[in-house]
């Protein structure tokens, strides 16, 4: 069933794709209706229930969301931060209680008070005034945050001139396509999205898979909260993002790259359409790009507000018009992906990596970092630091260089970090000194590197609401394919809210049945991610939470 309307939403293909027909028809009512809906299912051949089912999925594009003009950020920091209340007070001034949404995350974890209106987001309660109080347009939108490198500073010494593109892109030409796959595959690359998997297996998958044409999707939909460093990368270095895609292109012999961008940052769709524009006329994209004979076209998708389209399968369910649900592997995406075709789905940062690869090599590339975490990586620390930013360091950087030093410690008292998004590790303060910026002292350590954000979790957050608050999104931002996820996320916020609110104590081993439900028997990493922060927390804040439990 899957796989005929893969083929059928394909028929058209990316250009003319049934998922931005569906958005662009939602966008006058914020949903779309029964008419725009009866139009798409006849024109792409599909049942309504088909349109229906992927419609009713996303927040942006579902029935709750008529009427929507204004969008609080509801993500993991601005709530720790407690900013959220305030800001609902102020725009209530303004808009009538239905009229103001939530969303999760819109990446301003460094300031907070974050809001998005009208394809533009804002923090603080001085924008309301200046947006809503006296009609007078709010221009500048704070947005000011540091960012620094200590180290090879690899992605930020790939703020690239057209010229050096021009440059970059005559190297990559002038190398054969399976040199240039030796050189990323010899750079030990992982992936930064999360996962950790080494980039040149998966372009090499692809190299050798049968079927045309081929993808390379960017992975842009940055939706940990409390993660911004992707959204850096996309506004501050986009050429850098988009050569990695060409690059991968290169590599594998595809010659169609889908980014696929997150709704809830409107200037990085902006900036990067741009970019592409201006790669466009100076002729390093498109059709036989320096008259090289190589093709490579490249397509910014907006997404609609789902936090499991990070996950790659159900990005590309989402990409073909489907209700995106993950998808059973194998199938792997690099044998059967985008439309059926072979495809590559790299994070932005991944994929920002490779010019600096092409160009130094990937032995030079792989003396940066330590054991198999080669290279640098990026952090996004929140506005409990005094310095929140975004900060590059090298693999194998003690963690308490990054807090202490560009991090500039805490503004306030914080019991523990939770990095890596709400599926990484909750690390008590006191572990800090024990971690080095890699995926194996992480691992080591039973907690996750995973996209490396930073949400600071203050020392008078209780624990249990913290964790109630992940259960919670955990069950919103279920895909509902598989029951331990779908249901078990329930259960377990229930629990919380229940032993918080009642004099009502969680059973202990009904609690740990469930998190093992969870982390053994669900289909992908969300439904099997979300207990690891939770036993973290039952480990070093057990003082703190026994009271809730009993047994
Ligand atoms: C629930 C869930 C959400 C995810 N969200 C993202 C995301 O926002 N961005 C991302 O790059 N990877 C995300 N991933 C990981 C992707 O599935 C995939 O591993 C990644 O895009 C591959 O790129 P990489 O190898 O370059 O990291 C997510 C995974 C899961 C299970
Ligand atoms: S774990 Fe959750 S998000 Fe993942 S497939 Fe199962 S229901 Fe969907």
């Amino acid at each position: 069933m899957s796989k005929n309307i893969s083929a059928l939403s394909g028929r058209k293909g990316i250009d003319e794709s049934l998922f931005e027909k569906m958005g662009q028809l939602t966008e006058p009512e914020g949903f779309l209706t029964k008419e725009a809906a009866q139009k798409l299912a006849d024109e792409y051949l599909i049942g309504d229930a088909s349109v229906y089912g992927a419609s009713t999925f996303y927040d942006f594009t579902r029935p709750e969301n008529k009427g929507k003009k204004v969008y609080i950020c509801n993500g993991s920091a601005c709530m720790c931060a407690g900013t959220q209340e305030d800001l609902r007070k102020e725009l209530s001034q303004h808009f009538k209680a239905e009229e103001i949404g939530e969303m999760c995350c819109l990446g301003r974890c460094h300031e907070n008070s974050a809001f998005y209106y009208d394809g533009h987001n804002y923090s603080g309660k001085d924008a309301v005034h200046k947006l809503f109080g006296n009609g007078q347009a709010a221009t500048a939108h704070r947005d000011a945050y540091n960012f620094e490198a200590a180290g090879a500073g690899i992605i930020a010494g790939a703020g690239y001139s057209l010229d050096q593109c021009r440059e970059i892109v005559e190297k990559m030409l002038a190398t054969p396509p399976e040199k240039v796959l030796e050189e990323i595959k010899t750079s030990g690359l992982r992936g930064r999205g999360g996962a950790g998997f080494p980039i040149g297996i998966k372009l090499e998958g692809c190299r050798k898979a049968k079927g045309e044409p081929k993808f390379i999707v960017c992975n842009a939909d940055e939706g940990d909260p409390g993660s911004y460093s992707d959204r850096w990368v996309l506004e501050q270095r986009p050429y850098a993002m988009m050569l990695g895609m060409l690059i991968a292109g290169y590599a594998t012999g595809a010659d169609r790259g889908v980014v696929y961008l997150r709704y809830e940052y409107p200037e990085s769709i902006q900036i990067n359409n741009e970019t592409l524009s201006s790669l466009r006329n100076a002729g390093l994209l498109g059709n036989d790009i320096l008259g090289s004979g190589f093709n490579f076209e490249i397509k910014v998708v907006k997404a609609r507000g789902a936090y499991i389209c990070g996950e790659e399968t159900a990005l590309l369910s989402s990409l073909e018009g489907q209700r995106p649900e993950v998808r059973v592997r194998p199938p792997y995406p690099v044998n059967y992906g985008l439309f059926g075709k072979p495809t590559v789905v790299n994070n932005v940062e991944t994929l920002a990596n490779l010019p600096w690869i092409l160009t130094n090599g990937g032995a030079a590339f792989a003396n940066i970092g330590r054991g198999r975490s080669t290279g640098t990586k990026l952090l996004s620390l929140d506005s409990a630091f005094n310095k929140p930013g975004v900060y590059e360091v090298d693999m194998g950087t003690p963690l308490s260089q990054v807090v202490n030093e560009l991090g500039g410690g805490f503004r306030k008292g914080v019991k523990a970090l939770h990095i890596g998004g709400p599926l990484g590790g909750l690390v008590p303060v006191h572990k800090i000194e024990d971690l080095t910026v890699d995926f194996e002292s992480f691992a080591n350590n039973g907690f996750l590197l995973g996209h490396a954000s930073i949400v600071s979790v203050p020392e008078n957050y209780p624990m249990v609401a913290y964790l109630e608050h992940l259960f919670a999104f955990t069950a919103h931002e279920s895909c509902g394919k598989c029951f331990p996820c779908r249901i078990g996320s329930v259960r377990g916020k229930e629990l919380l809210q229940k032993a918080q609110k009642e004099d009502f104590k969680i059973d202990r081993q009904l609690f740990e049945d469930l998190l093992f439900t969870l982390k053994s028997g669900s289909l992908c990493a969300l439904g099997g991610g979300i207990p690891l922060p939770v036993y973290n927390a039952l480990e070093y804040f057990e003082e703190e939470l026994k009271g809730y439990f009993e047994g």
